[in-house]
């Protein structure tokens, strides 16, 4: 792994992913996490400030790169609930079918190469009537900025760890098995090839 990667990009995603229009998102979705919960891509835990403490019974916070979880540390110092480690990657998640209340994705379906087989995981993971709750950017509505988005993601993605800027995101959960209960989709302020956002609740 290059120096980029493992020791720029960690910090570099932690201050981009810490921006306002991103925190506002995360708490549109992250107190409505209930019960055993399982954050995919965990990243630095930005997610953790917006838990509802006593909703949470445990947190599973799967992330692959150690150098993304341990700038997590002081974030999780003060959480009340069980934080456990999961350091793999989504395609393959270590838990029981069945075994979580919520799944949570915040900014990660970006980046996972194999989203297909990572949303299946979740899918499997999840009780019946359990809710995967997401906020992601992907693919704008608009044919131009859409080619611009698929122009710039080869290169985008070398500089920012993976992330796609044209995924459809709604579409690559409903094509794994979710029915889309919530989903909203709009323009944020920001940089427009990465700022067309997707949040919502899918069960
Ligand atoms: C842009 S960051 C977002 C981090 C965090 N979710 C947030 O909202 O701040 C994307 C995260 O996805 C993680 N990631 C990369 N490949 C992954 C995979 N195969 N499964 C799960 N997470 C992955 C990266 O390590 C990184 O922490």
């Amino acid at each position: 792994m290059g120096i980029y990667r493992q020791y720029l990009l960690p910090h570099l995603l932690d201050r981009t992913c810490a921006m306002k229009t991103s925190t506002r998102q995360r708490q549109r979705v992250v107190p409505r996490a209930r019960g055993a919960v399982l954050e995919v891509g965990f990243g630095t835990g930005l997610n953790l400030p917006w838990y509802a403490a006593d909703s949470v019974e445990r947190l599973w916070a799967l992330e692959p790169s150690d150098e993304n979880y341990a700038l997590s540390a002081a974030r999780r110092r003060p959480v009340v609930f069980p934080i456990e480690h999961l350091r793999c990657g989504a395609e393959q998640i270590p838990l029981e079918n069945a075994s979580m209340d919520s799944v949570v994705v915040t900014f990660s379906l970006c980046t996972i190469p194999d989203t297909q087989r990572a949303l299946s995981e979740m899918r499997r993971v999840l009780r019946p009537g359990g809710a995967l709750l997401y906020c992601e950017h992907g693919r704008a509505p608009d044919p131009r900025l859409r080619r611009w988005q698929r122009r710039l993601t080869p290169l985008w993605k070398r500089v920012a760890g993976g992330c796609h800027l044209d995924r459809d995101i709604p579409g690559l959960i409903a094509s794994a098995g979710f029915h889309l209960e919530k989903a909203d989709g709009r323009f944020l302020p920001g940089w427009r090839p990465a700022n067309y956002h997707y949040w919502g609740t899918a069960r």
